[in-house]
């Protein structure tokens, strides 16, 4: 073996039967991803290779997480005009132009994640290998940042595997394990990890013809059938995302429309689209959201903190499904309420959820294993973490503290899922306050990323960062806040939601209000986001924070709550509900102000979110933006309240709140923040 072509990034070994396996192990860094550097480093290697005329070249990983990740977001950031991106784009081409143009077999030997760029160097290869599991993804995902794929992704994985498999894997950015992607055509061989070398050894020197699309699935890229397909596509990617928020989807159709079948043309076309796209303020933002989300990641970073035991007490809505999240993430937990009666529903969503997730039969009697009903709370002597899901009463709550306390693990963590009440009005109940915390989880547990982690003035430093830990360990993302009213998502959510309904008492089409908020690209309506959430939660929501803020809470609320009328759960609310959906009109917007209905409830929502700012309620904006993103959906292609605060100009917006506020008065009385802390804007 040749070992003297080790770089940087890439090591080089040729083996006695003339194979070259090149491996990929970036320096410096965790996780592969392809950067202008890297791009460099492999054209000088493939340049080698092809002169050395081997049997076969085989690239395979050193990183035992993955192959590939993709491309290097950072270096998107640094791209500020088009020509920079089209010749970053038009570098990694060439690339994996050469890398297809070998004479001799090529194989990519797939391990772990091999998204975005990674599965596109893949498809420059001839053939492909994954391991057979679970953890080997394959995909295209750019689209989730906007963004399409641009190092020819789409111009090799359509004819490969035809049009349409290849359009619904790039417009939905999912990903595919081995077997997934082997019934699609788009790797040729699955095997266990000892045969991964052997399989790739096998494949160079056999050099089978390369994979061929089915008859039908080649028509698909056929020039009667494209225009076809590329409406029912447009319509299916319509209702997901509309153009003009979300362009890449269609884009990425419109260049299969134009250039299925021919490659030169499609991957001119994909640089030129992609370029235009990732300048664009759409890809910005949702690549800022993407950053976002690491930072939030990086947040629960403790690792000598290995909880193992965790007690829930309370399995009612909130209670049940994050014992069942904590169970499925590998915990054992315990789940007490006052009766067994209580706990079985629970266990019930508990299953059904681990069969959603984990489908062996195997892996959900583990997982069910690891939930045990304890009516009687005998978990709690055993538990690290005690997580408390009980009425939102701060009596009751202090009486149950005062009850475990005593029998809790010395340095075990208290947690609080209370969604309104302050830290300091509960720990005057324990003797050691400083083990409390708040872990503020969102409904529906299994969907929401978000957890506010709740730093009471007695929480010790420790506590509040295994919280963070403990959020990560189970998957979810930590928001660090202080304990404040509402703490930050619901506080900044109410006073949108509030406006929602003064807007419909005043006659405004429940349906109508939705689709403005829909329209800014919020993923729900309020009124509908109301009626989901339950109207008698809402109402004790907006109650607290009233009794805190001083703001008033339309009498509609109060009399549709007092009617029984609670939303989604009891079938009636703002809407009727018929198997679950809400009844929705059909209403035309055209008597109204729609863009007064929007402002309206998006100016009461950046107000709030001046306010928590200036109160320091998270660290800072960009926190807030995730915070919000996560835990609401908030427009991510705004890039958060205060990105879009930002971007619009605080100057115009506050001139509005004022107009607003002479019009309809104090509720829209601008925060002193946007003196404070926007006083440059616009200059
Ligand atoms: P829930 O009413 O569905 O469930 C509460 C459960 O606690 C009931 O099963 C009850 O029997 C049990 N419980 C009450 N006192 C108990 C005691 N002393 N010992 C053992 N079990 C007891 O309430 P939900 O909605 O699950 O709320 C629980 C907590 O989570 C509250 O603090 C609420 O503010 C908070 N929260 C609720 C959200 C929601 O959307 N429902 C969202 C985020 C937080």
């Amino acid at each position: 073996m040749d070992n003297m072509a080790d770089k940087r990034h890439f090591s080089r070994e040729t083996d006695s039967e003339n194979i070259v396996w090149l491996c990929f192990d970036m320096a410096d860094a965790g996780t592969n991803v392809l950067s202008p550097d890297v791009f460099t480093e492999l054209d000088e290697q493939l340049q080698a290779i092809a002169a050395e005329q081997p049997r076969g070249l085989v690239i395979l990983s050193g990183k035992s997480n993955g192959f590939i990740a993709g491309a290097d977001i950072k270096s998107f950031t640094r791209v500020k005009t088009e020509r920079q991106a089209q010749e970053l784009l038009k570098t990694g081409q060439e690339v994996f132009n050469r890398l297809a143009a070998l004479p001799f077999p090529t194989v990519a030997l797939i391990h772990g994640f091999c998204l975005g760029g990674g599965t596109e160097l893949a498809l420059a290869c001839r053939y492909r290998i994954t391991r057979d599991d679970p953890g080997t993804r394959l995909g295209l995902p750019e689209v989730k940042l906007g963004i399409h794929p641009g190092w020819g992704g789409s111009a090799r994985m359509v004819p490969l595997i035809g049009g349409i498999k290849a359009m619904d894997l790039i417009l939905s950015g999912r990903s595919v394990d081995g077997r997934g992607a082997r019934r699609m055509g788009l790797v040729d061989r699955v095997v266990p990890e000892r045969h991964l070398r052997s399989a790739a050894r096998k494949l160079v020197l056999d050099a089978p013809p390369p994979f061929r699309a089915g008859l039908i699935d080649r028509l698909s890229n056929s020039f009667v059938a494209r225009p076809v397909l590329a409406r029912i596509l447009s319509k299916q990617v319509a209702k997901r995302a509309s153009r003009q928020h979300y362009p890449a989807p269609y884009a990425m159709i419109d260049i299969w429309r134009k250039h299925a079948n021919d490659q030169p043309g499609m991957l001119a076309a994909e640089a030129r689209s992609l370029a235009h796209l990732v300048t664009g303020l759409t890809a910005q933002n949702l690549i800022r959201v993407f950053f976002l989300q690491e930072q939030l990641k990086a947040l629960g970073k403790d690792k000598t903190y290995k909880p193992e035991n965790i007690h829930v007490i309370g399995a009612g809505t909130m209670g049940g499904d994050i014992a069942a999240w904590c169970a499925l993430r590998g915990f054992h937990v315990t789940l007490q309420d006052q009766s067994p009666e209580r706990i079985s529903p629970a266990v019930k969503r508990a299953h059904a959820l681990f069969g959603r997730k984990l489908k062996l039969p195997i892996k959900v009697i583990a997982a069910m294993d690891r939930l045990l009903p304890d009516h009687k709370g005998y978990g709690v002597e055993k538990a690290d973490i005690v997580i408390e899901a009980i009425f939102e009463d701060a009596e009751v709550k202090r009486s149950l503290y005062r009850d475990i306390e005593p029998r809790m693990k010395p340095g075990a963590m208290l947690a609080t899922n209370t969604s309104s009440i302050p830290l300091e009005e509960l720990c005057s109940a324990l003797a050691q306050p400083e083990r409390l915390v708040g872990l503020h989880f969102f409904n529906p547990v299994a969907m929401m990323q978000l957890v506010e982690v709740v730093k009471g003035h007695s929480t010790s430093d420790q506590i509040a960062a295994q919280a963070m830990t403990f959020t990560r360990q189970i998957d979810r993302l930590p928001l660090p806040v202080t304990s404040t009213p509402g703490f930050l998502v619901n506080r900044i959510l109410m006073p949108y939601l509030m406006e929602a309904v003064e807007l419909e008492s005043e006659g405004v089409p429940a349906a109508l209000i939705d689709r403005a908020a829909t329209t800014f690209g919020m993923p729900m309506g309020p009124v509908e986001l109301a009626d989901t959430v339950g109207l008698d939660i809402c109402l004790h929501v907006a109650e607290i924070l009233a009794a805190h803020f001083g703001a008033t809470i339309p009498p509609r609320l109060q009399q549709l709550v007092a009617d029984g009328k609670l939303g989604k759960k009891s079938g009636h609310g703002f809407y009727t509900y018929q198997h679950g959906k809400a009844i929705k009109p059909k209403v035309s917007g055209k008597a109204w102000n729609m863009q007064e209905i929007t402002d309206r409830m998006i100016l009461r929502l950046l107000n709030e979110t001046v306010s928590c700012l200036r109160e320091q309620v998270v660290e800072n904006g960009d926190l807030l933006d995730a915070g919000m993103i996560f835990g609401t959906g908030f427009a991510p292609f705004r890039g958060g309240p205060v990105h879009h605060l930002e971007s619009q100009g605080s100057d115009k917006l506050l001139q509005q709140l004022h107009s607003l506020q002479k019009l309809r008065g104090d509720r829209f009385r601008p925060d002193p923040g946007w003196e404070t802390l926007f006083t440059d804007q616009g200059e």
